[in-house]
């Protein structure tokens, strides 16, 4: 029996959640053998190449040109797609990688379910990559944590030690590392899966035609979530508290800038985020973005609650918008930044929205307008361009 794309699952005799949260996430890279029993691939070659030509997919060919990615002495190069001939790169030694599959190909979708021991909003994206027999990245070291499943074909995995290794870029947008030494080693075959978490060096080379999907994960650094706490400050004239002198503790000399001083601005930002609204301002935010801004496409006029049922029957189907991002915080929706007040209605459009794969059916919609922040919710979704018809 092959595995159901539509509902993909990880084998509960190889893959424990909750002991993999406990002894393997964020700790250490590890295979799971057959953790998707039968697997079946959520998409061919061919539909990989035609989902990379299209206007706004990023995609990416990587090419070593010695044709394998084993050889030290090897010639890498990268090309930005769309690429339109994938004959020139030959038989062997080169790799298509397509960034964020899931926002494009609604199938791909379904395999991240697979991963909802965690967060939804800690996934960033589904990668897939096809590799020719000797095709790889190269060594190198990825920020984020990632599962890799093995589709059609079979890749062998190294994974080495965490450390400080020279990097080395062939390319300005390919980034890998000196010295990478395997301390694992393993050949994964369809429906094998290796975790591999932030920060450990890994490179994949495949042995035969291969498809592999990664699933990667999001995590905000501590410049990204201050950055969105400045934005946030200045557009809404928040954190105006200013510096004070210490009238006991003044410099020395008037051209020191003294110790007593870099404290009390030490003190002043931490106090900013004693604001516990602000913080969930600012991580609603962030988690509710796609770090990918989905494409809106913004109605001919605009609707409000009053309108916003007939704009529902104008059309059997509405859509959402690519890459469309919502979070449920206490009591409010939150989409790509924007606040929506919650009740049952509202949360029920959220679960058909955000479960959509494709087209919603208006008449699901309209089931669950009879509130006036549900005709809110969906008003502003249509107004901010994230649902359309
Ligand atoms: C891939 O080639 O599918 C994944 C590349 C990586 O991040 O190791
Ligand atoms: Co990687």
């Amino acid at each position: 029996v092959k595995s159901d794309p539509d509902n993909y699952q990880l084998s509960s005799d190889v893959f424990d959640a909750q002991a993999f949260l406990t002894n393997v996430w964020q700790k250490k890279a590890c295979v799971f053998r057959g953790a998707f029993k039968n697997f079946c691939d959520p998409l061919t070659p061919d539909e990989l190449a035609g989902i990379a030509s299209e206007a706004g997919v990023d995609s990416r060919v990587i090419t070593c040109a010695s044709g394998d990615a084993n050889n030290k002495a090897l010639n890498w190069d990268l090309q930005h797609g769309p690429v339109d001939d994938y004959d020139q790169f030959g038989s062997t030694g080169w790799t298509l990688l397509v960034q964020a599959v899931n926002e494009h190909f609604s199938p791909a979708q379904s395999l991240l379910r697979a991963f909802r021991f965690l967060p939804d909003w800690r996934i960033d994206d589904l990668m897939v990559s096809f590799s020719a027999p000797g095709g790889g990245v190269g060594p190198h070291i990825d920020q984020y944590d990632v599962f890799i499943i093995q589709g059609e074909g079979r890749r062998r995995w190294q994974t080495g030690a965490p450390g400080n290794y020279a990097a080395t870029c062939p390319h300005p947008d390919l980034k890998q590392i000196e010295g990478f030494s395997a301390i694992t080693d393993d050949v994964l075959e369809p429906g094998d899966m290796i975790y591999i978490p932030a920060g450990v060096p890994h490179n994949g080379i495949s042995i035969d035609h291969s498809l592999n999907y990664s699933v990667g994960f999001r995590a905000p650094s501590q410049a990204e979530l201050l950055s969105a706490l400045a934005d946030y400050a200045l557009e809404h004239d928040a954190l105006q508290k200013r510096y004070t002198d210490d009238t006991s503790d003044l410099p020395a000399e008037p051209w020191l800038l003294h110790e007593g001083a870099v404290q009390r601005c030490k003190t002043l930002l931490l106090e900013a985020l004693d604001d516990e609204q602000l913080l969930l301002q600012i991580c609603a935010k962030v988690f509710s973005t796609n770090p990918r801004p989905p494409l809106p496409e913004w109605p001919e006029e605009p609707v409000n609650e009053n309108t916003v049922n007939e704009w529902l029957a104008q059309s059997e189907f509405v859509y959402k918008a690519i890459g469309l991002r919502m979070i449920v915080v206490d009591g409010f929706v939150v989409c790509q930044g924007h606040w929506f007040a919650s009740d049952t209605n509202v949360l029920n459009l959220f679960h058909i929205i955000n479960d959509a794969e494709d087209g919603i059916e208006s008449a699901q919609l309209a089931k669950n307008m009879s509130t006036k922040k549900a005709r809110a919710f969906i008003a502003g979704l249509i107004n901010e361009g994230l649902v359309f018809n």
